[in-house]
């Protein structure tokens, strides 16, 4: 009896160091917020139901099936139109703090100005908020995450600095009839991602490919956007709802063999610093590498002006310092060594940049080609912001990993044991000022050109089922457990 009870408590000791060296004995600050992401044209579906008008992704994906690897489409996906109350209680199963989800401009404004405001789309996203804020779960907007206005794209979308304006009013009227609710607000989402996909490359829609042009054009009328719907907020709004508005900004952190640290500066400043500085830095404007090398290389073309845009003193002086918080969306890192060949198409944001990418053979691929896990990356980028920009709010806004179809999503919890315990160490050891950490994503979606065959969700969705019910996977209880202990448990 004594020595089996013995046995049995040396049993626990041995399970009790494995668990705490797999897991985490320190704990998240108490004022810490966990969130969960989503966005509106990859859950959605109900394409154009009650009045709502057509994206650059409804026309992308119509038109061009052959771009999408299984020819599928956001008309139904997880079908969140008819099913959003599924959506709220996987939120609150998991006692999450917040849910990220984005606005469809043209389920508001179907023709994205203010000709026709849609009641219907208004009422769609009241019944979300309402249902969350019930729930004691704090809604995150973000107003624009990818789905255009077909009828603005029409006179140029993001390279037609008209959109500028497009974009002050749609924020107006969402701040104006959602304000008194919601007091986190993201205006663009990864404006990198759809400018050199969508602009400067022919994968994401609107797919103009106009390579080393169009992607500058694109982030320069976002940034603008950006700091337009800022000020609006701070003007009009601030005073009495007392929120925050801020930017979602997509970033990779880049290392170099030979610890090259020109080379690595360039590479970050032409990725995160392109929108980052003009926002967060003391100066202001474009990061000099990028405004020297692409000057340098124009003029080599025999160009008469520079293909990145400039900003008058008036526009930098505008955008500098619009953003209550720096949202991060991370998901893996690169090496990169200085190209000795021209590298990309002629010209390019690739080919100004200069530097190849390569990854390590000991990285774990997710199911996504560009996906590895890389979770010191996130702590170094973290101290990299912490350093670059005198030590931001951040909210990492998201952070993901992609496999195939199982609730058994062993790789995706390894992944957030991984990174979420760099989180911890930056806020602990090297007071970085990160306040919140939201899982990329909710429930299986519309991957963009990749369809449905890469899953991001903490929840499978049935989509055989017209009823599309969400099972919660592994991952969704590990998050469970973590935000209920507020430190990381062992796996
Ligand atoms: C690069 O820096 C790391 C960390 O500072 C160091 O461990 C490594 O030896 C360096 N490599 C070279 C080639 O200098
Ligand atoms: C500018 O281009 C010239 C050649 O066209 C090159 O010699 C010089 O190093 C370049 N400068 C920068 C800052 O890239
Ligand atoms: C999905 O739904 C279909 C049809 O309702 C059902 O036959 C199937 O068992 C479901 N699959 C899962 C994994 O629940």
């Amino acid at each position: 009896m004594f020595l089996s009870r013995l046995i049995y408590i040396f049993t626990i000791f041995i399970v009790e160091i494995v668990v705490a060296k797999n897991g985490s004995s320190q704990h998240f600050p108490e004022n810490f917020l966990f969130g969960v992401s989503s966005s509106a044209y990859q859950i959605e579906g109900g394409w154009d139901s009650d009045g709502k008008g057509p994206s650059i992704w409804d026309e992308f994906t119509h038109l061009h099936p052959e771009k999408i690897v299984d020819r599928q489409n956001g008309d139904v996906g997880a079908n969140s139109y008819e099913y959003y109350l599924d959506d709220v209680e996987a939120v609150k199963s998991l006692n999450m703090n917040f849910y990220r989800f984005s606005i469809s401009w043209t389920r508001i404004l179907p023709t994205g100005d203010l000709t026709q405001v849609n009641e219907k789309g208004i009422e769609y996203y009241n019944k979300i908020i309402n249902k969350l804020i019930e729930y004691k779960i704090e809604p995150m907007v973000t107003m624009y995450h990818f789905d255009l206005p077909a009828h603005l794209q029409l006179l140029g979308g993001f390279a037609n600095s008209a959109i500028v304006q497009y974009f002050e009013e749609y924020a107006n009227l969402l701040f104006n009839r959602f304000g008194d609710r919601v007091k986190y607000w993201i205006t663009i989402n990864e404006a990198a991602e759809f400018c050199v996909k969508g602009y400067g490359g022919k994968i994401h829609a609107p797919g103009i490919n106009a390579h080393g042009k169009g992607e500058y054009l694109c982030v320069h009328n976002a940034l603008k956007s950006h700091a337009v719907a800022y000020h609006l907020y701070k003007r009009e709004y601030y005073n009495q709802y007392k929120g925050q508005v801020g930017i979602a900004l997509d970033s990779s952190f880049f290392y170099s063999d030979s610890n090259d640290t020109v080379v690595v500066n360039r590479e970050m400043q032409f990725t995160l610093g392109w929108i980052a500085h003009p926002i967060f830095s003391s100066d202001g404007d474009y990061p000099a590498v990028m405004i020297d090398r692409i000057a340098n290389h124009s003029k080599a073309e025999g160009r008469l002006v520079s293909r990145l845009p400039t900003f008058s003193n008036h526009w930098k002086r505008t955008i500098q310092g619009t953003s209550d918080f720096f949202g991060l969306n991370y998901y893996t890192s690169r090496y990169i060594r200085e190209s000795l060949e021209p590298i990309g198409e002629n010209p390019s944001v690739a080919r100004d940049r200069g530097n190849e990418r390569f990854t390590k053979p000991e990285w774990i691929k997710g199911a996504s080609d560009w996906l590895y896990s890389v979770p010191k990356g996130l702590g170094d980028l973290l101290r990299w912001i912490k350093a670059e920009y005198n030590n931001p709010e951040v909210i990492i806004t998201e952070n993901g990993w992609s496999d195939d179809d199982r609730l058994e999503d062993d790789s995706r919890v390894t992944y957030f044991h991984d990174h979420l315990e760099q989180v911890l160490d930056v806020i602990l050891n090297n007071g970085c000022n990160v306040k919140a950490f939201s899982v990329w994503s909710l429930v299986d979606n519309f991957e963009w050109s990749q369809g449905y065959t890469e899953k991001f969700g903490m929840f499978f969705v049935n989509m055989s089922s017209p009823r599309k019910e969400r099972i919660p996977k592994k991952s969704a209880y590990f998050m469970e457990e973590l935000i209920k202990k507020r430190s990381i448990p062992g796996i």
